[in-house]
């Protein structure tokens, strides 16, 4: 095996033991779906390098503040197993980085410096969309407790943010974050797979409304 192959498959030990008993939608099967996606978008980008790509993907979700005690704490157990593990510092360094800034908060961060950022930055917004995402928004609003749709906190578009965010249903988060990833895609991939994902989620929430409202009986 390779030193990339022997690091790779380390990562995979690490991570595993890190998110074994994780409810907030970030069990090693999200891991494994993003990593695949990042190397499959790494390949149709020429300057991308695969093994960054496939290493930040697979420990991206370990710092995550949901699973720390706060997000420096998570980044520190991040770079000390990298540290452990790998004596080149430059890669150390590229894979802190991406790690450290591509979190979605609201859409608002800086963009990614690296083609590789970009592409897990894609990977891990693509796994939120979908049938996937849907099962995953739904998971993790069950495990918070949180109910699925309030009508009676309704909004009928994004732009009509008057709601309470206290308790958001899973209904709402379609709204305050997934179907906006569609237009935050860093790479041609990406963007076509999460419009086709869009349009899915799209549909889903029309067929959604209609069993809502008993407007799908056709007439029965
Ligand atoms: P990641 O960084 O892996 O994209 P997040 O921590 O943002 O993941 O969220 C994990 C999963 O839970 C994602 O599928 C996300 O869309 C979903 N999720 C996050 N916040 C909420 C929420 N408030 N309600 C419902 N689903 C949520
Ligand atoms: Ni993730």
């Amino acid at each position: 095996m390779n030193s990339e192959a022997r690091i790779i498959k380390l990562a995979e030990v690490f991570v595993k033991q890190e998110l074994e008993f994780d409810s907030s939608g970030h069990d090693w099967w999200h891991i494994d779906r993003v990593r695949k996606l990042a190397l499959e978008i790494a390949k149709t980008e020429k300057e991308a390098d695969g093994f960054i790509s496939e290493l930040s993907a697979l420990l991206h979700d370990v710092a995550d503040e949901k699973l720390n005690d706060s997000k420096q704490a998570g980044l520190d157990k991040v770079e000390n197993w990298l540290a452990s593990n790998i004596a080149d510092k430059n890669i150390t360094n590229r894979v802190m980085t991406i790690i450290a800034t591509m979190s979605y908060n609201g859409g608002q961060n800086p963009p990614m410096e690296s083609i590789e950022g970009e592409i897990v930055q894609d990977a891990d917004r693509l796994d939120a969309l979908g049938a996937i995402g849907i099962a995953r928004t739904f998971a993790y609003s069950g495990a918070k407790g949180t109910i699925i749709h309030n009508p009676e906190q309704e909004f009928s578009h994004f732009s009509q943010m008057d709601y309470r965010s206290n308790g958001k249903t899973a209904i709402y988060h379609f709204y305050e974050k997934l179907l906006k990833l569609k237009d935050l895609m860093n790479t041609p991939y990406a963007k076509e797979l999460a419009t086709k994902r869009h349009d899915f989620m799209e549909e889903y929430l029309r067929q959604f409304y209609n069993e809502w409202n008993l407007e799908d009986n056709g007439g029965l």
